[in-house]
């Protein structure tokens, strides 16, 4: 079951539903989707899915879910919430891979932030990206986000070795960013 707790135009972030453990093994097993996740070299079957999903729902991870279908697609949220820096880290996948490059990526990094800067009282979000996915820069920087450095040759993926950027966003800066502000409120005041 899941609940619009962050309710954008394309998706909403729920509180995860611990019986997506079978669909998240499904999209974990995925090497072309996890090759852009620390979790590429982890085994993942429906049990130890389970139990990674009990963890994560305890912090701020939230599944997305289409909107109008109510049907989970990924999955995002934030890790290492330091309450005095007011600083955090965040992560995120949509599984479902009929639903890359719609816009959905976008929307619910933008969601996500604002809770995170509303709710949590965050000032700076930090978010790694791998440097052969440009898909996930791209979201990024479309949500604000701009690089503020790179960990060289950090990454071993496929026997090639890779740099990891990282990215980060003030409160300030997100809330620059009009026209995505207004997406992410346009189905809360119909
Ligand atoms: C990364 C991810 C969350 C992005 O979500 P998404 O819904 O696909 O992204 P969006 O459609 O909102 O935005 C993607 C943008 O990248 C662009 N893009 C896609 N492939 C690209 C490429 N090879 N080079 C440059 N830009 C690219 C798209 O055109 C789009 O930009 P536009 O709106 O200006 O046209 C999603 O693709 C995903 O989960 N991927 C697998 C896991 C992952 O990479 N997680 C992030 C780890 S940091």
């Amino acid at each position: 079951m899941y609940f619009r707790k962050m309710l954008g135009k394309k998706c909403y972030l729920s509180p995860m539903d611990m019986n997506d453990a079978e669909k998240f093994t499904g999209w974990l097993n995925d090497l072309e989707m996890l090759s852009n996740l620390h979790l590429y070299s982890s085994v993942i079957n429906v049990e130890n899915e389970k139990t990674l999903l009990e963890k994560l729902s305890k912090g701020h991870n939230y599944s997305i879910v289409d909107a109008d279908k109510n049907e989970v697609i990924g999955n995002c949220g934030f890790m290492g919430i330091d309450n005095v820096n007011q600083n955090a880290e965040m992560g995120i996948f949509i599984g479902n891979k009929d639903y890359w490059n719609r816009g959905y990526g976008t929307e619910a990094v933008a969601l996500l932030l604002d809770y995170g800067f509303k709710a949590l009282n965050l000032h700076n979000v930090l978010i790694r990206v791998y440097d052969f996915n440009q898909r996930a820069r791209r979201c990024c920087e479309k949500v604000g986000f701009r690089e503020v450095g790179i960990r060289r040759k950090a990454l071993l993926r496929n026997m090639e070795r890779h740099d990891i950027i990282y990215l980060d966003i003030l409160a300030s800066e997100f809330y620059e960013n009009d026209d995505l502000i207004r997406q992410i409120q346009a189905r809360r005041e119909k």
